[in-house]
């Protein structure tokens, strides 16, 4: 069979199946089995695939028809440029989470502004927490963009943490991004001075034999100039409507906030505004549906400078802070 008839008969079988983005999905698995990318597939319509790919494709389009998401079956995904490990142990990185990244940037470079001190472009000095990490996707994309960083990642997840230990040492900061095992910031210690391994905080029943890292030394306190998140912020009462690549193959924990999404928030506002330094700022993903409940939290008279701002969509997707 060649390569124009496999790709023909592959998306006819996902766009059977009632697959959104059916063309990109068999593109990908192709691409995939063949270890090729875009440009040498379409330059290459009448090439000869080896029965051995055929079936290994065909295999890959049954499962994506079945349900599981391309990227779940390719291993991969790109954020920010970067190219990211999934397993179904983390949820897949969304598009829309770069608006995190692009508002925690802005805002880090606006807070040197108004305080008249030059920009500082690599981060130097800075003390950043990504509270939910999952694959890594937020603090690795960040720590990219701010070499001089330092980073705490937390997430309850041990099976997630290894995903984003690999994604980190595939990216080259693993020594800058401390992960630690943690519900919210319970295994960062407020203001400890010259922080230590909590050991707790290391996981217990994690595949990879270590999460935490110790920090450097040099850390004064673990209070932090900028605190992101994109926490699981779906409602239990709308599973029923999400599309089954989400429901039935993504991480609960990574889903899920509670019965209606937003309950997680509180307590992230709340722990946030005892973890920040004076004008540290904190950068949270919404769900579609979060800002009316989410917003008046950072009514609190810790708060200032509270920013919405909407993805491509138009939909208000991230709320930004400066604790005073
Ligand atoms: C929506 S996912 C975000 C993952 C990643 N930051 C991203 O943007 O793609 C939420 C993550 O928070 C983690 N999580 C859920 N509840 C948590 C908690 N109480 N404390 C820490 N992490 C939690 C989940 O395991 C999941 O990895």
């Amino acid at each position: 069979m060649d390569i124009r008839t496999a790709l023909k008969q592959g998306i006819a079988q996902l766009r059977e199946a009632d697959v959104p983005s059916f063309t990109l999905a068999a593109e990908l698995l192709l691409l995939h089995v063949l270890g090729r990318n875009r440009t040498w597939l379409y330059a290459h319509p009448e090439e000869i695939v080896s029965d051995a790919d055929v079936h290994r494709f065909f295999e890959l389009i049954n499962r994506r028809a079945a349900g599981e998401p391309t990227q779940h079956l390719t291993g991969k995904q790109e954020f920010w440029g970067l190219e990211f490990e999934v397993t179904p142990d983390v949820l897949i990185p969304r598009p829309e989470t770069e608006h995190v990244i692009e508002v925690a940037l802005d805002r880090l470079a606006l807070r040197e502004l108004r305080a008249g001190r030059p920009q500082k472009s690599a981060g130097e000095g800075l003390e950043i927490a990504d509270i939910g990490t999952g694959s890594g996707c937020i603090a690795i994309a960040m720590a990219k963009e701010l070499p001089a960083a330092n980073f705490y990642a937390t997430d309850i997840s041990p099976a997630a943490l290894a995903i984003a230990k690999r994604n980190a040492q595939r990216h080259a900061v693993a020594d800058r991004i401390h992960l630690l095992e943690s519900n919210l910031f319970d295994a960062l210690p407020v203001g400890a001075q010259h922080a230590t391994p909590q050991p707790g905080a290391i996981a217990k029943n994690a595949p990879a034999p270590v999460f935490y890292q110790s920090p450097a030394t040099s850390h004064q306190s673990l209070h932090f100039d900028l605190i992101v998140s994109n926490p699981p912020y779906i409602g239990r009462r709308e599973s029923p409507s999400l599309p089954r690549e989400v429901r039935d193959h993504e991480p609960n924990a990574a889903l899920f906030g509670g019965e209606e999404g937003y309950e997680l928030y509180a307590d992230l506002i709340t722990q946030s505004a005892k973890h920040l330094k004076p004008c540290g700022l904190l950068v949270l993903e919404l769900g579609h549906n979060s800002l009316p409940a989410v917003q008046p939290l950072l009514d609190a008279p810790e708060w200032t400078k509270v920013g919405v701002t909407n993805d491509l969509a138009g939909i208000p997707r991230v709320l930004a802070a400066e604790r005073l």
